[in-house]
């Protein structure tokens, strides 16, 4: 259904793989929302993944790009300008991988130099976009830019290795740059803390189907799917938040305020039926 949030809005997602992709949500919520967009990914991705198929569904221009790069940077800001007629009024940066993850290191025996690609390819492409556009003035006044980021930024959860510093990192520029950007041009920078969704990065991580049932079982209102997470996106993107900004805003069911749920506990205590002594009594610890 469309409320016509975006009508006539300019607006590039970076990170739209295949359809299970939050950025690909997003741009299908944006388009339907009356939004004119860009979609950009690497070379790679736009070869091997579906969004070819998205992008000529949606009308939209595909730019390939490395975001780490600032070259390329300039060149999906400066075709989509073109391509779109006018300055951009909204961003999404939905990207995120961790080598260091894939090669399987654990946190205690990180490659530094993949490190460093994590944090580049993760955070630091978020400052460099940022950067980019501001240089090239080519965020309308009022417009706002978005990064998707996780919990695991603030708390620690097993098997999110250096992405949680990566996370971390994309947060505070948010904070930092929301802050330039905003004052200099009212431009909004936020960060929306997503469930565990399954999509081709979520599933990269350890054990994450266990996850993504705990998070659900600890969530007053269940995990929340990529769908509602594009329609949250939507919402800041439109003029209704036009005074939010340097926010990491929680689009997660409830999970970030939980300590411990009913449905969370009665699983947890499932655990203990094996440790009986002889006389059925539970033994704890
Ligand atoms: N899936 C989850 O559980 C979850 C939860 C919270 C936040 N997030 C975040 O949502 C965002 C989108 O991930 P997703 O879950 O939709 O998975 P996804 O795998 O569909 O998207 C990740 C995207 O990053 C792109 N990418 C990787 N390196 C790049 C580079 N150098 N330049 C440009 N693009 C590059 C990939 O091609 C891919 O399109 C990520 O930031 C992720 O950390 C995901």
């Amino acid at each position: 259904m469309s409320n016509n949030l975006l009508k006539g809005k300019r607006g590039i997602v970076f990170g739209a793989l295949n359809e299970m992709s939050i950025a690909w949500k997003v741009a299908e919520r944006a388009v339907e929302e009356g939004a004119i967009i860009t979609l950009t990914n690497t070379p790679v991705a736009c070869r091997m993944g579906t969004v070819t198929e998205l992008s000529k569904r949606l009308n939209a221009e595909l730019i390939p790009a490395d975001a780490t790069n600032v070259d390329d940077l300039e060149m999906v800001f400066s075709k989509s300008q073109e391509a779109l007629g006018g300055n951009i009024v909204f961003v999404l940066h939905s990207i995120g991988m961790s080598p260091n993850v894939r090669k399987k290191r654990t946190y205690d025996d990180l490659d530094y130099n993949l490190l460093s690609s994590t944090l580049d390819i993760s955070a630091i492409s978020f400052h460099k976009m940022i950067q980019i556009a501001k240089k090239m003035d080519a965020i309308a006044e009022g417009g706002s830019i978005l990064a998707l980021t996780y919990v695991a930024s603030q708390r620690t959860f097993y098997g999110y290795n250096d992405m949680a510093d990566a996370k971390s990192l994309l947060e505070s520029i948010a904070r930092s740059f929301g802050y330039i950007y905003g004052r200099e041009k009212g431009v909004r920078i936020n960060t929306v803390s997503q469930s565990p969704t399954m999509t081709t990065a979520g599933s990269g991580i350890k054990g994450f189907d266990g996850l993504m049932d705990f998070s659900d079982k600890m969530s007053p209102l269940g995990n929340a799917t990529a769908d509602e997470c594009a329609n949250y996106c939507i919402v800041m993107f439109s003029d209704l938040t036009r005074k939010v900004t340097m926010q990491n805003l929680f689009h997660d069911g409830g999970f970030s305020s939980m300590g411990m749920s009913l449905r969370a506990m009665n699983q947890y205590n499932k655990s203990f039926d094996e440790f009986k002594d002889e006389n059925g009594n539970l033994i704890y610890g």
